[in-house]
């Protein structure tokens, strides 16, 4: 994938949504992964530093290096992590296929909303292998756009999450890659391979996951790609539907996947 392709785009809105997704979800996805001190973690991909900033904060003496390929992000990144008055966390420019780092360089490996873009998920995770120390661990997060289910339904709005998942697909990403987790981790070569499904569930009850998670983060996004292979009227109708869900009685899930393994 290189930085032009990318589904969502480099735009400050978009930074602003994994943002918004990242402190949503930091208990979900994050709160069991801690990283002791002096270990030393990579973080693969960390875009404009949303969840290096949690990464850092739970793991304050663990030594983390976050790579990104596109140089805007990294300055985003370490705009994010100066203003946060992190300093355990040195960012580089890099791409997951073509790391230059010795064998063995790190202790843990961390990615989150990655593989998604990549049209070799596998092979990064081969490529990241190496450069795990022997008994390393790797954690990998990834969501599942097919696992989106709500209340009202609307078959507006789910074809208008498959416009994404389909546009995705055309750009060599996989919006569907949460459920491969267990045979891609597997297959790259890692053993004690386990995957966590964890479901968000928002309803009236939940302001702050729907405001949060429901329209800044899965709404937004969905927006954010606009219409793709149905007319404008009837992407228009999903987006409304969409937002339906996210009203006082309106009710959304979505599941995400971590898988660690180890090498
Ligand atoms: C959806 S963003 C996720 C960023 C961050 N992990 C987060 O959750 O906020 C995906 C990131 O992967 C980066 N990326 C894609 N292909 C890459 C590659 N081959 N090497 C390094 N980074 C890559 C993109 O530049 C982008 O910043």
């Amino acid at each position: 994938m290189s930085g032009r392709s990318y589904v969502h785009g480099y735009t400050a809105r978009e930074a602003e949504r994994l943002s918004d997704q990242a402190e949503t979800l930091a208990g979900l996805l994050h709160g069991d992964t801690r990283y002791p001190a002096g270990s030393r973690v990579l973080e693969a991909g960390c875009g404009t530093g949303a969840q290096t900033v949690i990464l850092a904060r739970n793991c304050p003496e663990a030594r983390i290096t976050s790579v990104d390929i596109s140089e805007a992000s990294l300055g985003e990144a370490k705009m994010r992590v100066q203003d946060a008055g992190i300093e355990n966390v040195t960012f580089e420019t890099g791409d997951i296929f073509d790391l230059r780092y010795e064998p063995g360089s790190f202790d843990h490996i961390f990615l989150c909303f990655v593989l998604e873009h990549l049209e070799e998920p596998r092979r990064a995770l081969e490529r990241l292998r190496p450069l795990l120390r022997e008994g390393g661990t790797i954690t990998v997060i990834e969501g599942d756009h097919g696992s989106a289910y709500f209340h009202p339904d609307s078959a507006h709005a789910r074809r208008t999450i498959g416009c994404l998942v389909d546009l995705q697909r055309e750009m060599g990403g996989n919006a569907l890659i949460g459920r491969e987790l267990y045979p891609l981790v597997t297959g790259a070569g890692y053993r004690d391979v386990h995957v966590s499904p964890r479901m968000v569930y928002a309803d009236g009850s939940r302001p702050d996951l729907i405001r949060g998670f429901t329209r800044l983060t899965f709404t937004a996004m969905v927006e954010g790609v606009g219409d793709n292979a149905v007319s404008r009227e009837d992407w228009e109708r999903g987006i409304a539907d969409l937002y339906r869900a996210a009203g006082p009685d309106g009710v959304f899930c979505y599941t995400f996947f971590k898988a660690t393994g180890r090498k």
